[in-house]
């Protein structure tokens, strides 16, 4: 078989251009959407997906506010800067990136983000929404991206066997619920580390996300022929051949099993593009939300 290759940067693309009327007709109203965006500490790959972030923002004529904060900087620090962005009327979405240092509890956090600005979909109000499909909540970029690339490739979800590999707040359990909603019908299963015979359940899946964080774990035999595979790990593997010394890999051997889809997303180039372009998506509709509510 040859499986219809997802294209993310595509995908991705066509979403922001979507969003380009929407933010001239704020603009139009005097109102630009803003983002703030929070990293504590000084970890590399956080500092280059905060960079991506801004740059997002910059490229679509969105205002953000980039704070880098020092690795000590205390918890009532943080949350004395949500509650000043909470307070602002030129900041619409508050994001702090995770993973904050090991001093810092991130719940603690998002509790104090306000809901109507949480553009991550992470703060427990958000989670219910998602659950109860009120749509004026926030989802998780991911998830939402990777709902977006089974859209553009055309997959008709219900009635479909989907299994979710991974249980994590930002990726499995939101995807599942998507997944499970009443504009997916699919029927879902959530799997994860101690699942007994994964391989066998996934191959019962018409739809497999794998959401672990372990390089190349789903091989062939987890594969159902005709199956549509969406990867949304990226995984830093080392390669003395590339510049930096490593490659970014999918949870999923793609190689091994792409004869036997019907559609996959590549590791890099699928999921990772559609995680802005949904953040950027949130923003805007933050925005909308909040100016429509101001306005009342
Ligand atoms: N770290 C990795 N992914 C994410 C994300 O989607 N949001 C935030 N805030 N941090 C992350």
């Amino acid at each position: 078989m040859n499986p219809i290759l997802i294209n993310g940067k595509e995908v991705a693309q066509q979403v922001r251009a979507g969003l380009i009327s929407q933010i001239q007709e704020l603009k139009d109203r005097g109102v630009t959407p803003g983002l703030a965006v929070i990293l504590v500490g000084k970890d590399p790959a956080s500092q280059v997906y905060v960079g991506s972030k801004v740059k997002a923002c910059a490229e679509l004529g969105l205002k953000s506010f980039h704070y880098e904060l020092p690795e000590e900087t205390t918890q009532d620090e943080l949350i004395a800067l949500i509650h000043r962005l909470n307070a602002d009327p030129e900041v619409h979405g508050i994001l702090v990136q995770s993973p904050p240092p090991r001093h810092i509890d991130e719940s603690a956090v998002i509790l104090n983000i306000d809901p109507r600005k949480d553009v991550d979909g992470f703060h427990p109000v958000n989670v219910a929404k998602l659950v109860l499909e009120d749509e004026t909540g926030f989802v998780p970029c991911t998830p939402l991206g990777c709902m977006e690339l089974l859209k553009s490739a055309g997959v008709a979800t219900a009635g479909m066997h989907a299994v979710v590999i991974g249980r994590s707040m930002i990726v499995g359990k939101p995807m599942a619920h998507l997944l499970l909603g009443k504009k997916s019908n699919a029927t879902v299963t959530i799997a994860h580390s101690r699942t007994t015979d994964l391989p066998g359940l996934c191959r019962t899946a018409d739809i497999l996300v794998a959401a672990v964080g372990r390089p190349a774990m789903v091989t062939r035999d987890f594969i159902k022929p005709g199956a549509v595979v969406i990867d949304v790990g990226i995984n830093r593997i080392p390669d003395a051949t590339r510049p930096r010394g490593y490659r970014i890999v999918g949870d999923v051997d793609f190689d091994g099993v792409k004869d036997l889809c019907s559609a996959i997303t590549p590791v890099p180039g699928g999921v990772g593009p559609m995680t802005i372009a949904m953040l950027m998506a949130n923003t805007v509709k933050a925005c909308r939300q909040l100016t429509q509510e101001a306005a009342h």
